[in-house]
């Protein structure tokens, strides 16, 4: 059974075309799938659908075989820890106020997951995992570049010691070699924690980096499904072919 399936998603707001239309894929248990359209083509409005933050027109979001839509709110609470995201601005997501050792060790309290005694050890931990140490705990965000704090998110959506993790763009709003550190990170990470990815990027050579097989997605449809390989070297779709053109070769790692 795959960790995730969508089954003829749609999303359609009043007075527009549908912002996602009739998207099916699923990811296997250890797989990094990668979503890839221009801006406006519905990737994140999908991203929200999976996280159960929106609610779909029709379709249906199964996560391990459950279907997410219209599950009971102490279910649905449960599932959550199962599932995390990491969104583009690694600004925004990050509560200015706060110091990073709450930032990271909220979710562990909000899910009662760890004995307040163990938190300062478990903190360090997933700091130490995300590349941080333990000087950051002291410190906010804004003391931080783009891509610490990037790390920063990613220690916190780790807390919970998550299986899936939604990535939407991550690595979008940082400079290019900072961006390949972070792609090596989630690649380390999803081997040492055994975790799923839906990797959403606008970015060919970094979904080509990371995932094992990619969805592109047009004006909410899906245009394109398979092998990373198999459509990178030989597109079908001429809308793929232009994001391959579009995007230059790029090293990583
Ligand atoms: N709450 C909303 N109300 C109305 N329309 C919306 C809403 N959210 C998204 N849309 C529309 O849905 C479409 C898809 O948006 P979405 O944010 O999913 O695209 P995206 O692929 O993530 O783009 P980007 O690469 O810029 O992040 C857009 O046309 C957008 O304007
Ligand atoms: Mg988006």
């Amino acid at each position: 059974m795959p960790l995730l399936e969508v089954r003829h998603l749609v999303k359609a707001y009043e007075g527009a075309a549908p912002a996602v239309n009739d998207v099916s894929f699923s990811i296997e248990r250890g797989e990094t799938l990668g979503l890839v359209g221009e801006s406006g083509s519905g990737k994140s409005t999908i991203a929200r659908m999976v996280m159960g933050l929106i609610e779909p027109t029709s379709g249906d979001v199964l996560f391990d075989g459950q279907p997410l839509t219209g599950l009971a709110p102490r279910k649905m609470r449960h599932l959550r820890r199962r599932l995390q995201i990491v969104f583009q601005d690694p600004y925004a997501a990050l509560n200015p106020r706060m110091r990073v050792a709450d930032i990271v060790a909220e979710p562990l309290i909000i899910h009662r997951a760890c004995p307040r005694a163990g938190l300062r050890a478990k903190v360090s931990e997933l700091l130490r995992a995300a590349g941080l140490d333990d000087s950051a705990m002291a410190r906010f965000p804004h003391e931080f570049s783009g891509g610490q704090r990037q790390r920063i998110n990613i220690a916190r959506a780790l807390a919970l010691r998550p299986e899936l993790i939604v990535l939407d763009e991550p690595l979008s709003a940082l400079d290019v070699s900072v961006a390949a550190q972070i792609a090596n990170l989630l690649r380390e990470l999803q081997r040492e924690f055994s975790l799923t990815y839906l990797f959403i990027s606008h970015s060919m050579p970094m979904v080509r980096y990371l995932a094992t097989r990619i969805a592109v997605l047009h004006n909410g449809r899906m245009v394109e499904y398979g092998d990373t390989a198999q459509i990178c070297s030989a597109p079908r779709e001429p809308y793929t072919q232009t994001l391959l053109a579009a995007t230059p070769e790029i090293r990583i790692g």
